[in-house]
């Protein structure tokens, strides 16, 4: 095969087969063929698409691409959860356990934080002595003994997602329907799971600005995880505003536990229950979903959810005390405040503009070599349709470099509206597709 005749032949509108996708990214990964003609391929996919057949099949090849996880050593069905990446989206820390409670196994994989979103990883690094390495022995082990881990994505898992996405990155490349559904699904094929429950986020705080694309973005995910035979469910979810109130590392774990205490805010609770009674109905332990939430809900007011949590701390070499004990995170020294400078209802948050502010006071990272300060972050007092008094605390910043935390206040202060008239808040969950679909 040639790679110039294929990029012409994508280039012209045509669509390439299997096989050729197949070499194209054999060949990229084995450094045969460079990133001048990856970049041009990427560019030609943005201007022709590809269709379904070639995002399955670019699916298939990254997800075969490297080391695939074999959880069949672990009892039950296991469902994973993945959201597209937003702003304050420390869900996984709630549902996780919530699932598990309700007898989920729960085996997974996350990512670290990069630019304004934030990655359940570096969250789980806030909490002292936690490791977010296992060797796969001992990942199983865990899964099977306390019913859940959470570990960071292995080095040999889709190294061709790895190099495209990095091209991707710097190329313009990044915003494809098929591109970014591949990337995601081939990641969350090779994880394992029987069962999939994808979060796609929609708003300014989001990959998908407008609902439209985030439905065709879902479509296309659920697509792809059921023609290779794993029950896929997605939600479309908020992110036109933070999720919950805090946003950076520790602040996030302790609005997780807060939560799985039944005193977290009322997005972040709605939406963890939402999403593990999905899971609890995909794992074959509810008979419909509302079954299936009525079990988490259970889960979540007697406090099972919150002691499957500390297992899961203690399991992973986590101090479980953190749970009673919040001076036990990493402290911030410098706090400042963003208040109110006219009363009204808060008619618009933006959440990238969070995340921002977020990411100034050193809870981000801008390339991925950089470290992150784990007390650093932003909480948001008030929420979208929120009265508001002028001069009430809008959001504080804490972080450990004053100039890093007063940039941060500065980015944020371009976040808020208030209005004078009240707005109803957004609707959290706006659709679930594929929970129709026949299973046997
Ligand atoms: N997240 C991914 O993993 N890949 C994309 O292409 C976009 C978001």
């Amino acid at each position: 095969m040639n790679m110039v005749a294929l990029i012409q032949k994508k280039k012209d509108g045509k669509a390439l087969q299997r096989e050729e996708i197949q070499w194209i990214i054999d060949g990229y990964v084995a450094g045969s063929i460079p990133d001048y003609q990856i970049s041009a391929l990427l560019m030609a996919i943005c201007f022709q698409g590809l269709d379904k057949e070639e995002t399955f099949a670019l699916t298939e090849a990254m997800r075969d691409s490297g080391d695939t996880i074999d959880l069949s050593p672990i009892n039950g069905i296991k469902v994973d959860k993945h959201s597209t990446g937003g702003v304050g989206d420390k869900t996984t820390l709630v549902v996780a356990p919530l699932a598990s409670a309700c007898g989920v196994p729960v085996a997974k994989m996350s990512g670290r934080g990069l630019g304004f979103t934030g990655g359940t990883v570096d969250k789980m690094e806030s909490i002292p002595g936690f490791r977010t390495t296992l060797e796969p022995s001992e990942f199983l082990a865990q899964v099977n003994a306390i019913g859940m881990a959470v570990i960071g994505q292995t080095a040999h898992i889709t190294p061709a997602d790895k190099k495209l996405y990095a091209l991707r990155d710097v190329t313009a490349t990044v915003d494809n329907f098929g591109l970014i559904a591949s990337s995601i699904m081939s990641k969350k094929l090779a994880a394992g799971s029987d069962a999939i429950v994808l979060d796609v986020k929609v708003g300014d705080g989001a990959f998908m600005e407008n609902l439209e694309d985030a439905v065709t973005l879902a479509k296309l995910m659920v697509e792809i995880g059921n023609s290779a035979g794993r029950r896929t469910v997605a939600a479309i979810t908020e992110m036109g505003q933070p999720l919950g109130k805090a946003v950076g590392n520790s602040l996030e774990v302790i609005e997780a536990i807060e939560t799985l205490k039944g005193n977290g805010p009322a997005d972040i609770t709605e939406l963890a229950l939402k999403l593990s009674g999905i899971m609890v109905y995909l794992g074959g332990k509810a008979s419909s979903l509302e079954e299936g939430m009525e079990k988490t809900r259970a889960a979540l007011t007697d406090g099972r959810g919150l002691s499957q949590l500390r297992r899961f701390i203690a399991a992973q070499g986590g101090n479980e005390a953190v749970v009673d004990d919040y001076s036990l995170f990493p402290q911030h020294t410098v706090e400042k405040k963003l208040t109110a400078e006219t009363s009204g209802y808060v008619h618009r948050i933006e959440a990238r503009c969070i995340g921002l502010a977020s990411q100034h006071t050193g809870a981000g990272r801008a390339t991925k070599e950089d470290t992150v300060d784990l007390s650093a972050g932003v909480y948001v007092h008030r929420k979208v349709g929120d009265a508001v008094q002028a001069g009430e605390v809008l959001a504080t910043f804490y972080g450990n470099d004053e100039a890093k935390v007063d940039a941060a206040a500065a980015e944020a202060s371009k976040a808020f509206t208030i209005g004078t008239d009240p707005v109803e808040a957004p609707k959290l969950i706006k659709e679930i597709i594929g929970l129709e679909t026949e299973w046997n």
